[in-house]
């Protein structure tokens, strides 16, 4: 879940290109932060330099918290530097727990993501050679690579000590005494960019854009020694150069700033409409979906968080417009209901980052089974996306926000192209995404009643949403998205459930948000609402028309199966707001990251 980057090159000012670098990729994990720097002057003048530097061959600097608008002090001139944002695993939030992590020596420096499983065997082996400073897993690959480079050049070193380390691990090493940048991975992302005299290592490619867009992804099991003028893959196991095609970024830089919004959230938010549109215009995905469905018997749809939300509103969607059965099941759970895939299976998994552990494990397994797997991702040349038989771009752009908003749009958008699309009814999906993207626009445009209602709600420690069939899907994303930027403790159900337990916490004053849309759930809907009411409940109604039960409402246009997008665009807003009077970070909700790349 940690964010990576590292630079070598022509510049001396490799520290500002990867501490930069870090602040793009804060979403990965922001416990703390530090940067391992080699400093191109003689290492006398080194001496004076940075707070909490060593005197020896690396210069480091780290500090707990976001690393927001800090600043480095007096960074030394540098080709040669590394750094890292953590999302903490072993060992609290300390000075010490951060990352980069020195041998004992001060001249080796590394940096890691994941998690070394058995780094307490490792430890032990070499506690009575070697002085720790940290409670860290991640400290033990330093010490071992030490240990190593008594007989080893220093690349191997770091290869013998990552086949000692188990788990999914992605491991950044440096040495004050040569010029290159040792990397390995398995399980956890790592990605190089190529450059001109220059070049790059990061744990996203989106923070390779300001400098490159040529990179590779780093297979499990892959090396990569970067120097100035190359960087060289080798396979770890065979020990033998590997030669590749790189591949080349369609991601503009612009995309991945905040664009003059206040957060990335509220900017990827207002992006949405458009790519409602851009997926409306696309055709062959859904075809290519639909014909590995049909060859297909039995398909499952798996994801995580949202994504995994995105699933469920699929079942409904297949059923209502395909008259289809499929499965969804949240990825981390797959494992332990897969006993009957086969060869005939058809998994498609659905994820932002394609980075996803629990994803990635699930659709490793199903493939040993022999099902094919078709994936909607929106990280093209992540590791889902090149394990998948069938890779659809979700095409929502970088995603920076924590919470997911235009990620699970565009899901959301192709999941309803493709029942469509099975249904054999194409020709009837323009004017739906057309009214759907205009609403949504709308309900954008129309935020401040929103705004307003949100102000309510700052002190309420609970709020509940509810509705049925395909608001189901849509009560859960919203309850995520107000969990976990303005941390209200946020419920979503479907309505029939109320009175299996929930209405027990309902007293006066509870919000209830109730989405009662122009379906075949309409009246139920009203009818939950009435004895949520008679319980003291505010009603928020979110709704093609008013109702006499709702004390607020909001409007929302009906654009048949397609008003899950907007209802939902609603729910971001409101959880946007809550936060935003809070005078909370939206994002990078506590605890979280994005890419969660961990078990
Ligand atoms: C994290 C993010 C969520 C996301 C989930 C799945 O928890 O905060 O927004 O839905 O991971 O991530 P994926 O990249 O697989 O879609």
């Amino acid at each position: 879940m940690c964010g990576i980057f590292g630079y070598i090159g022509k510049r001396s000012d490799a520290t500002d290109i990867v501490f930069k670098g870090i602040k793009t990729l804060e979403y990965r994990g922001y416990d703390s932060w530090g940067v391992g720097i080699i400093p191109n002057a003689p290492t006398s003048s080194r001496k004076a330099g940075l707070r909490g530097a060593t005197t020896k061959g690396i210069v480091v600097e780290k500090q707990i918290g976001k690393i927001g608008d800090a600043k480095l002090h007096n960074p030394p001139a540098s080709s040669l530097a590394i750094a890292h944002t953590r999302w903490a695993t072993h060992g609290g939030v300390t000075q010490a727990n951060a990352h980069p992590h020195l041998d004992c020596t001060g001249n080796i420096a590394v940096i890691h993501n994941g998690i070394i499983e058995n780094y307490d065997t490792l430890k032990k082996q070499l506690s009575n050679k070697h002085t720790y400073v940290s409670e860290t897993d991640s400290e033990v690959a330093v010490h071992m690579i030490e240990e190593k480079m008594k007989a080893l050049p220093f690349s191997e070193a770091v290869r013998q000590t990552f086949l000692a380390c188990t788990g999914s691990n992605a491991l950044v090493a440096i040495n004050a005494h040569s010029d290159e940048i040792v990397a390995i991975r398995n399980g956890s992302p790592l990605v190089v960019g190529y450059g001109d005299h220059e070049q790059f290592i990061a744990s996203d490619a989106a923070g390779l854009l300001p400098y490159t867009k040529k990179v590779h992804f780093l297979e499990d099991n892959e090396i990569a020694i970067l120097t100035k003028n190359n960087i060289e893959i080798i396979d770890i196991k065979t020990n033998k150069k590997k030669y590749i095609t790189p591949t080349i970024l369609t991601w503009t830089r612009a995309a991945t700033t905040k664009a003059g919004f206040d957060s990335y959230m509220e900017k990827e938010l207002n992006e949405q409409p458009d790519i409602i549109h851009k997926i409306s215009l696309e055709r062959a995905h859904s075809e290519k979906l639909t014909e590995a469905i049909h060859k297909a018997r039995g398909t499952y749809l798996i994801g995580c968080g949202s994504a995994y939300y995105a699933c469920l509103a699929g079942t409904y969607l297949f059923s209502t417009i395909a008259k289809r059965h499929i499965n969804a099941t949240v990825a981390s759970e797959f494992t332990f209901q897969e006993d009957f895939i086969n060869d005939k299976s058809l998994v498609i998994a659905l994820s932002q980052s394609g980075e996803t552990m629990d994803i990635i494990d699930a659709v490793k397994r199903a493939k040993a089974k022999g099902a094919t797997i078709a994936s909607i991702v929106n990280v093209e040349g992540s590791t889902l996306w090149r394990i998948s038989d069938l890779p659809i771009p979700c095409g929502a752009g970088p995603e920076v926000s924590v919470a997911s908003t235009k990620d699970l749009i565009a899901k959301l958008s192709h999941l309803i192209a493709l029942s469509y699309c099975l249904a054999e009814k194409k020709q009837e999906t323009p004017a739906i995404f057309k009214k759907a993207a205009l609403e949504t626009r709308r309900v954008i445009f129309n935020k401040k009643a929103i705004v307003q209602l949100a102000t309510q709600f700052i002190k309420k420690e609970h709020i509940f949403i509810v509705g049925r069939g395909l608001s189901y899907p849509a009560t859960l994303e919203i309850a995520m998205k107000i969990k976990e930027i303005s941390y209200i403790h946020a419920e979503g159900m479907a309505a029939g459930e109320l009175k299996h337990g929930t209405l027990a916490l309902v007293e006066k004053g509870t919000p209830c948000v109730v989405l009662a849309p122009n379906d075949e759930t309409y009246g139920a809907n009203i009818a939950a609402a009435m004895e949520l009411r008679a319980r003291g409940a505010i009603i928020i109604g979110i709704s093609h028309t008013h109702n006499v039960v709702f004390d607020h409402y909001i409007e929302v246009a009906d654009c048949g199966p397609a008003t899950i997008i907007p209802t939902i665009v609603v729910g971001q807003l409101l959880a946007l707001a809550i936060a935003t009077e809070k005078g909370l970070d939206p994002d990078k909700p506590r605890n979280l990251a994005k890419s969660v790349t961990v078990k």
